[in-house]
């Protein structure tokens, strides 16, 4: 089994100034030799100087986004191995305000996961349904299309690299968790998806991940399921003490 694997996401939050303070604070909080995998996921802006901050303390930085093309004529994208050069060793694809706010689908999702593990970064896959879609009974079958999709065609070397985020939209940024219950029988409908697909072997290491208004009162709950191989954070991610009680559940 996987280590728990902690996510923090600032999205469009931190000046470098900020950033590079907050990594300075995580990385002397936590010890070199946490039994757990955590990363921060800075804005563009930032992820240069908090990568340099958190060299060798056994923290990853991670992108929010890139573009699928490793290089060309694409004003204001950045791609992947730009980001791995930078210093990031994960990237997050397919985050529902991407999907919602840049039209992102499924198609584009798959070839983003494609070219981060070609450039040897870790991708965290983010799925999940609308509150209007679990409302219509749906988040099974939207779960296992966005699931199927979006790891289409990868083969064992890039599945092995790949965390997916179980990331129910209504749960976004609203304060409202799916219980710890609601979200081990996704998981669980994830293991046998990816395991129908790609085969018992990749599953054992596979690591899918709860996200939406986690924070530190719910954080123990969550991962009392061995279901659930860890967190994406957002809000509760912007605090240092916030975050450092997360990663130490
Ligand atoms: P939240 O965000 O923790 O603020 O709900 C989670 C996410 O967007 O990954």
């Amino acid at each position: 089994m996987a280590k728990p694997l902690i996510v923090g996401n600032w999205k469009m939050h931190k000046t470098v100034g900020e950033a590079v303070d907050f990594a300075r604070r995580l990385r002397d909080a936590l010890s070199a030799n946490l039994d757990r995998s955590v990363a921060v996921a800075p804005p563009f802006t930032a992820i240069y100087p908090v990568a340099q901050v958190l060299k060798g303390s056994g923290i990853g930085v991670c992108a929010q986004n890139m573009h699928e093309k490793a290089a060309g004529a694409y004003t204001g994208e950045v791609s992947a191995p730009l980001l791995a050069d930078a210093g990031c060793e994960y990237v997050i694809i397919g985050h529902s305000e991407r999907r919602t706010y840049f039209g992102e689908g499924d198609d584009v999702v798959n070839r983003k996961i494609k070219a981060a593990r070609g450039s040897g970064l870790k991708a965290i896959c983010c799925i999940g349904e609308t509150l209007q879609e679990r409302e219509a009974g749906q988040t099974f079958s939207v779960i296992e299309r966005q699931a199927k999709k979006g790891l289409r065609g990868l083969n064992a070397a890039e599945i092995g690299g790949v965390a997916i985020a179980y990331e129910p939209v209504w749960a976004i940024g609203t304060g409202k968790t799916a219980t710890p219950d609601e979200a081990r029988d996704v998981h669980l409908f994830i293991r046998d998806i990816v395991k129908g697909e790609y085969g018992e072997g990749i599953t054992a290491d596979l690591q899918v991940i709860y996200g939406g208004s986690v924070n530190p009162a719910n954080i123990a709950d969550l991962m009392a399921r061995p279901e659930i191989g860890g967190v994406l954070v957002g809000g509760a991610s912007l605090d240092i003490e916030s975050f450092a009680k997360i990663v130490r559940f």
